[in-house]
């Protein structure tokens, strides 16, 4: 069982749409048995996929619990299942504070290592506790950036970051997000980065809100194809 993260310390940034865009990649694609485990309570790539959290669901419990598997459910789209957030992560931040283990998360995980060969985590934005457990349980941390001057700076304050806390920190593939190369500062971030995959923006992707279905062709779904590919790459590196 491979666990790939999206974080970004920003929100908006799109993480969620490709939360649920890769882990339907997963699914479908590559026919990996793919759990996506949203992690923010707002709950948005758990809904991107037609999924809500279970009547009364305190996702908070569970993963204290180490019982994530009795909220797990099947997603409409074969080899993929969701484990929705629920309004009790919102205080998960404060339960993690004052626990004595860094690898809550990570074992919280262990049970569900026979049934999905990838995870998908969507996580909160912010350089928070949680986002530490979740670096710990992590193999491949995506990073998506909107195309900036910023952006290399920002990976490396994440690097950075990662070297300070941890011995062997997982690695980082950035991906820039709603490209738009009619922009000129757009341009210049793409081409100092030219290695580092781009999703368009698109309103394919906006749309998946109202469809809550994957986007399913045109630049954004082959761009989204390709950050799949690019991830199974760097898993098997
Ligand atoms: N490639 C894209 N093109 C156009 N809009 C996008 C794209 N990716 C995300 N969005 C939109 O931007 C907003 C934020 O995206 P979201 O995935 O929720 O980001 P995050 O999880 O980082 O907060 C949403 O309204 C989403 O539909
Ligand atoms: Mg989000």
């Amino acid at each position: 069982m491979k666990v790939i993260a999206l974080f970004s310390a920003k929100g908006g940034v799109g993480k969620s749409s490709l939360a649920a865009s890769l882990a339907h990649g997963a699914a479908t694609r590559s026919g990996r048995r793919t759990l996506l485990w949203d992690l923010d309570p707002q709950g948005a790539s758990g809904w991107l996929l037609g999924v809500e959290p279970k009547a009364g669901a305190k996702a908070r419990k569970h993963l204290a619990a180490a019982s994530l598997a009795d909220l797990v459910q099947p997603s409409a789209f074969a080899n993929l299942d969701v484990l929705a957030a629920d309004r009790s992560l919102r205080r998960l931040e404060a339960d993690l504070a004052g626990e004595d283990s860094e690898k809550r998360l990570k074992r919280a995980l262990k049970p569900l290592e026979d049934r999905y060969d990838r995870v998908i985590l969507d996580c909160p934005p912010g350089l928070t506790e949680l986002a530490d457990q979740m670096f710990r349980a992590a193999d491949l941390i995506v990073v998506p950036a909107i195309p900036s001057p910023l952006s290399g700076r920002a990976l490396a304050q994440l690097e950075a970051h990662l070297a300070d806390e941890m011995k062997s920190p997982p690695p980082l593939l950035p991906v820039f997000s709603m490209a738009d190369r009619r922009k000129a500062l757009h341009k210049a971030a793409l081409a100092a980065h030219p290695e580092w995959p781009v999703i368009p923006y698109a309103s394919a992707v906006e749309a998946m809100a109202a469809s809550r279905q994957p986007v399913a062709s045109g630049p954004a779904a082959t761009a989204i194809n390709a950050l799949w590919a690019a991830v199974e790459r760097r898993l098997s590196a």
